[in-house]
């Protein structure tokens, strides 16, 4: 079989060695991936995010099954133009991806479906434009989010008017995120702690896979400006039995008896961002349809069954295995210098041994020029350790940056974990 992964980052090699181990003689291709997909695969350099491009290196490179990494491909309806062509694809339509695409369309259907989420309201560029939008009504502490999709920085938790005002101001008039900043949510702030929830699904039948935990911000102590994420691992201490259980009943079944009676399908992986309120109780601050980076970094190498199977079987069969999981992971992130502002690229990377029994480095911004290898975006490297605690987890890590990798001018968090 020919397998296409979609995307270039850490969770695209993750996803792609993680897919390689369970199916050996599989021929990877990448698109575009990055040097360390290189060794599992051969990379395309076309644009993911073209559907039309994408399925046309499909057709000539006769490939058999897709696995989309990111959002952006999903939303503008990859999925949906290679299943036309008859091909074989891990991920939602882009009916499904509106999940993630839409926060608008996603409030609406948990609320049709009482899912527990926060209180919220929503405002078009018009209601700005015609005074509907009372920016002064809003009491902080508020969350206003772009509806659509904004790379992770379309969300603004507003602790004072001003704040408000400025993301107000962001999305509607300097129109930072274009036509995604079209409509916006206005959300009660939700306080507690936060969780990532995956689940694999076919056809609106689901399994949960596990929890994660990422970490956003740039600097130790959930300090600095947001990022893409610095660093996660699984599983999570309060992400036990119990919340699996109230997740599953309270948040996903709803979900898809919701999406069936719409007639949307949903493929692939639902990601649900959770708050655990003080209550105790699961609340969604936001849908995504695929796996998180860095949370797939983590998830995939503790996965106990042959996912690749497990995927091929549930497409064809429509029948989804229980997913087990075993062992902990935890993953530091090793980023470039000015990260996530403009940030240095063309640094030579050494590393002495890229995997080892309990660890893996996942690559994500970079390329190997002349032989060599360099950074060529913000997050680079993925540095994961998996042991039977995440105590022993969080030492491999830490250890393997130290033995193993040069960087110069590199940035990474050194609590995460803690
Ligand atoms: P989102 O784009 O919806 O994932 O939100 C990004 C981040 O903003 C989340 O990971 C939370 O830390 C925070 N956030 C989003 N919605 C809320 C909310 N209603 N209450 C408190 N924090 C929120
Ligand atoms: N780690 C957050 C995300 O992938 O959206």
């Amino acid at each position: 079989m020919r397998v296409l992964v979609l995307g270039g980052g850490g969770r695209e090699h993750a996803i792609g060695w993680r897919l390689k181990k369970d199916y050996k003689e599989g021929e990877f291709f990448f698109a575009p991936g990055n040097a360390g997909t290189e060794k599992i695969g051969i990379n395309l350099s076309i644009n993911p995010e073209d559907p039309y491009e994408v399925a046309s290196i499909c057709a000539e490179l006769k490939i058999d099954f897709i696995f989309v990494g990111p959002e952006n491909p999903l939303a503008k309806g990859v999925v949906d133009i290679l299943t036309e062509e008859g091909r074989l694809c891990f991920g939602p339509t882009k009916k499904g991806a509106m999940l993630e695409s839409s926060k608008v369309f996603a409030k609406k259907i948990m609320e049709e479906a009482q899912i527990p989420t926060a209180k919220f309201s929503i405002y078009s560029i018009d209601d700005f434009k015609t005074g509907k939008l009372k920016t002064d009504k809003l009491t902080p502490p508020v969350v206003i989010k772009a509806s659509g999709l904004c790379a992770g920085k379309g969300t603004f938790v507003c602790k004072t008017k001003e704040q408000i005002d400025e993301a107000i101001r962001r999305i509607f008039v300097e129109r930072e995120f274009g036509d995604e900043g079209n409509q916006i949510v206005v959300e009660e702030f939700l306080d507690g702690k936060e969780i990532s929830y995956f689940a694999l699904c076919v056809k609106n039948q689901f399994k949960t896979i596990g929890f994660a935990k990422d970490y956003k911000r740039l600097l130790d102590g959930d300090e600095g400006p947001n990022t893409g994420g610095m660093g996660s691992y699984s599983p999570v201490e309060y992400g036990d039995e119990k919340l699996r259980e109230k997740v599953e009943n309270k948040i996903i079944k709803p979900l898809m008896k919701k999406l069936t009676e719409k007639e949307i399908e949903f493929t692939g992986i639902l990601y649900a961002g959770l708050m655990i309120g003080k209550d105790g109780e699961p609340y969604v601050l936001e849908f995504n349809t695929r796996l998180g980076d860095p949370e797939a970094q983590v998830i995939l190498p503790l996965i106990k069954n042959n996912f690749f199977e497990v995927i091929l079987k549930a497409l064809s069969e429509e029948k989804i295995e229980d997913i087990k999981m075993e062992n902990h992971a935890l993953c530091v992130v090793m980023s470039s210098e000015g990260y996530p502002s403009k940030y240095k690229k063309g640094t030579e990377i050494n590393i002495k041994n890229e995997e080892g029994e309990n660890f893996i480095i996942f690559h994500a911004g970079t390329k190997r020029e002349n032989s060599k290898l360099i950074s060529s975006g913000g997050r680079v490297l993925n540095i994961v350790g998996i042991g039977k605690s995440k105590d022993e987890a969080r030492k491999i890590a830490y250890d393997i940056i130290e033995r193993e990798i040069s960087f110069p001018n590199s940035h990474f968090r050194k609590d995460i974990g803690l």
